[in-house]
């Protein structure tokens, strides 16, 4: 059985308090799962800063060093060049998308990029649905999980449905032509939640910075009552079975 654990949506943004909620997910993983020796990978699925400025993208960088393979992708708060700038000094084209991907021992990770420069609502380019299709061919027959940050599914949060992906159509004939796909991750709307879509599910994980409100849930954006959590993703052969955690 394999392990993918996921955090996502950290907003580092300089602040103390803030921090310590970040530090106490990344705590749980080293202590009280024992980081690599129990998990073979790490999914931070966006909205890796607030801003996106260089500042928040050092703090990620110094705050996130784990011994766990780490997979990292963007959401609607960060920024490619920004992102770039600390995490990939060498490459050439800083505005490309930032899509990577890991071959395990029995499951390919993929974690794509679904922001837009600019706005809040995202959607997968044919770009990096080109590339994600060639990784699929070259890992041969192997299951595979794909994250990124942006749900493709409506999740009962009209906000959050407001700025979701724009049209996952080609996302959707892609999900369909790949049988091995055993399902999708997602961040952005600060809420743990599982869906479908095109025949797969999607899972969203806990917000680690915030939870946000369901609409009978308060009137307020945030729902404070909630502590930082992360979700942890189990794969044996082709099943996925995922948990969820709250770290106080
Ligand atoms: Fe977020
Ligand atoms: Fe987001």
């Amino acid at each position: 059985m394999l392990v993918v654990a996921q955090i996502s949506d950290l907003h580092f943004r300089g602040d103390v308090d803030h921090r310590e909620r970040i530090v106490a997910v990344l705590d749980y993983l080293r202590d009280r799962c024992g980081g690599s020796a129990n998990i073979d990978a790490l999914l931070v699925t966006g909205d890796l800063t607030d801003e996106g400025t260089i500042d928040q993208y050092r703090e990620a960088a110094a705050t996130l060093a784990t011994d766990i393979p780490t997979l990292t992708l963007l959401g609607n708060h960060d920024d490619r060049t920004a992102y770039r700038a600390v995490d990939q000094p060498d490459a050439v084209d800083t505005s490309a998308p930032v899509d990577s991907a890991l071959l395990l021992d029995g499951l390919l990770l993929l974690a794509l990029d679904s922001s837009i420069p600019g706005r809040n609502d995202g959607a997968i380019s044919d770009q990096t649905l080109s590339w994600a299709e060639k990784q699929i061919s070259e890992a041969g027959d192997v299951p595979v999980l794909i994250a990124f940050h942006h749900p493709p599914n409506r999740v009962g949060m009209p906000f959050m449905d407001s700025i979701a992906q724009l049209d996952p159509s080609h996302l959707e004939a892609f999900v369909r032509r790949h049988p091995q796909i055993i399902g999708l991750v997602c961040g952005h709307i600060h809420s743990p939640s599982v869906g479908m879509f095109a025949g797969v599910p999607v899972v969203t994980a806990p917000g680690v910075s915030s939870t946000l409100n369901l609409p009978f849930e308060g009137d307020d954006i945030v729902n404070d009552s909630q502590p930082a959590g992360l979700a942890f993703h189990l794969i044996e052969v082709d099943r996925l079975t995922t948990h969820f955690r709250s770290v106080r």
